[in-house]
């Protein structure tokens, strides 16, 4: 059976995995998703063979990070199904309190791998750790807060975190996972094929594909909707949910529908295996992905004041005007919004009188005021053209 190797979970480093991964095996694995469906591989590694970069290029993505392995089902799962590492060795730290509950044999999986934003702890029963709060790690400043402390939490956030999910599937429930004793994990809702964001979430099931490859048997899709399918909150893709002050995370698909670029694709700007920044379509000879279609603003913005600070495009166009793990300041989320227009009003907010949407400009509060947090947003409002201040 073909195994991921053992790797720490570090975001960088992983190049030539899938090669390594490759030296392991002799056959690529054929057998089932984890729940027993055949049209499944065991995992990307069924593709490594033929598509090596791919393979490489997603497991430094946080589409492999999404999920880790805990404790009990490290002997058993370990690099299978989607999982690309162990949570356990890869410097994860646990709640420092009720130690009978935060303990790593009675962690199954955390949530959140990517050492991005913030991880979560999914305990043996399938529930999600909440006991006496502080059970959430915030990576940017390694602080703890509390995620539904105290409350009995499911774990029933399969549909965007993991692939191949069925809302009413049983397999968890009456086998438990491989490697967990105990049957029966009544915290978690439903089951799925692999854990993370695989090959398949995107190309549909691959089995038949890996077995035989031609181009009819896989799936390709190149519309934003697909990834909307996860990078959305509410029901109505249009609507962009907000709370306190900040939009919601994993809304891009909304905020992209809301922003002057809807009729492009989240690949217009994004190479769909490459992760974050480095996955960027920056052209050659070009500073961001926005001058491949704003060259007049890219002139006219190259050699303001702003500009040789280093100040970039995005810094003001995407302002980060969502929250994932904590806020950074009174209009600093952690997370780039993708809503690209700016509103310069004087009396212009944001979100809606009851604070539950956002509109489709971003404010001076997140666009400027994020750095000049003692600006004065109608002096502000006032600069005729921001783009070439000090030139
Ligand atoms: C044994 C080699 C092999 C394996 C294993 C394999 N593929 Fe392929 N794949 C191919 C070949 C060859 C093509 C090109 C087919 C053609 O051009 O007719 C292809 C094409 C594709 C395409 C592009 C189709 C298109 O329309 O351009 C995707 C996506 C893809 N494979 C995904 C996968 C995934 C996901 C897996 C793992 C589940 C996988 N492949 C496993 C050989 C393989
Ligand atoms: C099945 C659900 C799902 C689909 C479909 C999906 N995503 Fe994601 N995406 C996620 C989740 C969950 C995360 C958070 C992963 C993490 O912990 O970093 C994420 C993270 C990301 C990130 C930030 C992490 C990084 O390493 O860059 C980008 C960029 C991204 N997705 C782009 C896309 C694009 C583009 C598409 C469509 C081609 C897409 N996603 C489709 C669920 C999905
Ligand atoms: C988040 C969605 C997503 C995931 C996950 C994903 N792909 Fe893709 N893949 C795409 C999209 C979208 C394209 C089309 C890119 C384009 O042509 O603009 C693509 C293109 C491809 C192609 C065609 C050639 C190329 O590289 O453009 C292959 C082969 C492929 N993917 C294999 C894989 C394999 C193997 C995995 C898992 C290791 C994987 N993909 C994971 C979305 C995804
Ligand atoms: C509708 C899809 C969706 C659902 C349902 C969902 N998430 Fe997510 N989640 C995402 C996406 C997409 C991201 C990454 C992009 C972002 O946050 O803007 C993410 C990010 C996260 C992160 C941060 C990951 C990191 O690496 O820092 C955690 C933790 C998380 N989600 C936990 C949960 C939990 C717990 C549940 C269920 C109670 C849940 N999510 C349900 C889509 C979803
Ligand atoms: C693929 C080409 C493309 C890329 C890349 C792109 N844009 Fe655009 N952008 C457009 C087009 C086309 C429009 C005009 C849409 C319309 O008017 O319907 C537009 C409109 C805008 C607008 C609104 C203009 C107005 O008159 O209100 C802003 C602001 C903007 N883009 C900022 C950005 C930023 C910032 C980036 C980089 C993060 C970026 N764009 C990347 C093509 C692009
Ligand atoms: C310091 C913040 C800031 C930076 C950096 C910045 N912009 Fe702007 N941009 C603005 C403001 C403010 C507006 C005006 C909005 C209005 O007038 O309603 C604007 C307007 C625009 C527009 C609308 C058309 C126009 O020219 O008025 C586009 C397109 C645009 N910017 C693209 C870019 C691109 C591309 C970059 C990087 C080369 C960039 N901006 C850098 C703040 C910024
Ligand atoms: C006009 C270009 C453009 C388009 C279109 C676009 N993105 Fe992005 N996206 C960016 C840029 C620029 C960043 C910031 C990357 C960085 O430097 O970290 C980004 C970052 C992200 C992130 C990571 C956010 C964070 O704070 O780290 C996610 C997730 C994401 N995009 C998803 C999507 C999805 C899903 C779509 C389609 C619905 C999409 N993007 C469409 C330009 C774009
Ligand atoms: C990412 C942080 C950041 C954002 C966002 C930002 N600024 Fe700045 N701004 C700076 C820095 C750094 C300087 C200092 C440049 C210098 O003077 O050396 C500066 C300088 C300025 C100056 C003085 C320019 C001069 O030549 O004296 C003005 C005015 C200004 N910003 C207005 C704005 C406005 C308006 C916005 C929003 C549309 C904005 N800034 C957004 C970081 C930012």
């Amino acid at each position: 059976m073909t195994r991921l190797p053992k790797c720490s979970l570090a975001p960088s480093g992983l190049f030539g995995l899938a090669a390594l991964l490759l030296s392991m095996s002799t056959a690529p694995a054929m057998a089932a998703g984890l729940n027993g469906d055949a049209a499944y591989t065991e995992g990307p590694q069924a593709c490594a063979e033929c598509h090596a970069q791919a393979v490489d290029d997603w497991l430094s993505h946080g589409h492999s990070r999404k999920l880790g392995i805990g404790g009990p089902t490290i002997a058993a799962l370990d690099g299978r199904f989607g999982l690309s590492g162990i949570a356990r060795d890869g410097g994860f730290l646990l709640p420092d309190h009720d130690k009978d509950v935060y303990n790593w044999d009675n962690v199954l999986f955390i949530i959140g791998a990517s050492k991005h934003w913030k991880t979560r702890f999914v305990g043996a029963d399938g529930y999600i750790l909440t006991k006496n709060g502080k059970n959430q790690y915030n990576w940017s400043n390694g602080s703890w807060s509390n995620y539904h402390k105290d409350e009995k939490r499911q774990f029933t956030c399969g549909t965007c975190h993991t692939t191949g999910y069925r809302k009413d599937g049983t397999v968890f429930n009456e086998k438990g996972f491989p490697g967990v004793s105990k049957a029966g994990l009544p915290g978690i809702k439903g089951d799925w094929a692999h854990f993370n964001i695989t090959c398949a979430a995107c190309h549909g099931p691959g089995a038949a594909h890996a077995k035989k490859p031609t181009k009819t048997n896989i799936k390709v899709d190149k519309k934003a909707k697909q990834c909307g399918t996860c990078h959305i909150r509410g029901k109505d893709p249009k609507v962009i949910i907000a709370k306190g002050g900040f939009i919601k995370h994993h809304e891009q698909y909304p905020e992209h529908l809301n922003s002057p670029h809807k009729k492009f694709s989240c690949g217009t700007c994004h190479k769909a295996h490459v992760t974050r920044a480095s996955g960027l379509k920056v052209r050659k000879g070009k500073k961001e992905v926005c001058d491949n279609c704003h060259p007049k603003q890219r002139k006219a913005y190259t050699g303001s004041s702003m500009a040789k600070a280093g100040v970039k495009c995005m810094d003001c166009h995407m302002g980060r005007a969502t929250k994932s793990a904590i806020k950074n300041g009174p209009y600093e989320g952690d997370v780039w919004t993708h809503l690209m227009r700016i509103n310069k009003g004087a009396d212009y907010t944001m979100f809606s009188a009851d604070g539950k949407t956002a509109k489709n400009a971003i404010s001076l509060e997140f666009a400027c005021m994020r750095c000049h947090a003692d600006g004065d947003k109608a002096a502000y409002a006032a600069i005729k053209s921001t783009h070439t201040l000090g030139k």
